[in-house]
């Protein structure tokens, strides 16, 4: 009996810290896939940007691709958040996790407004690209917390 206790104990001693870095680098790896889906996002969203500005010159192909990108994007968000995960990195709000209902409808709200991203003119994509900015905005403005209120309560 004492020997398994010895036995036992040395072994959750060897075992307990591996297994928390286990699920620690788990934890990691899906803070990281969020972050990256976002800046993904980001990227394309300052491409189109570019050519609504006029700094890139309009092109529909690239228009059509990018729309593809967002509309893959927003749809994986809530797969994205369905673990509660934050971290130092992460300005998630808690409150995604309680109002889960809300947040995916403004992830739904995004790629409705990916779909509707318009490749006719320059003319129909301003407006088109203008919507989809404000389906990120929206959701950030709730569940998103500025680096500043970071850590505050
Ligand atoms: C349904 C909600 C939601 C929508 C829609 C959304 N985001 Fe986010 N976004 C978040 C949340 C929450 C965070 C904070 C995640 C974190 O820090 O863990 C975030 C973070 C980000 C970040 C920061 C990533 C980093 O490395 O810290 C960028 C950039 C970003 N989003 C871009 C976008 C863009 C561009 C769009 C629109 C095409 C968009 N997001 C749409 C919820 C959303």
């Amino acid at each position: 009996m004492r020997t398994f206790l010895i036995v036992s104990l040395f072994f959750s001693l060897v075992t307990a810290p591996s297994l928390h870095a286990e699920v620690h680098r788990e934890l990691h790896r899906k803070l990281e896939q969020r972050l990256d889906l976002m800046n993904l996002q980001k990227d394309t969203m300052d491409f189109l940007n570019n050519m609504a500005t006029g700094r890139v010159a309009f092109n529909p192909k690239q228009v059509r691709n990018a729309r593809r990108i967002l509309i893959t994007t927003t749809k994986k968000i809530p797969k994205r958040f369905r673990k509660e995960v934050t971290g130092l990195q992460s300005h998630a709000a808690p409150s995604i996790w309680y109002s889960r209902r809300d947040f995916e409808q403004r992830a739904e709200n995004a790629t409705a407004a990916a779909k509707a991203i318009s490749s006719r003119s320059l003319e129909k994509f301003r407006p088109s690209l203008n919507r989809m900015v404000n389906t990120c905005i929206a959701c950030h403005q709730t569940y998103r917390l500025r680096a500043n209120e970071f850590k505050t309560h």
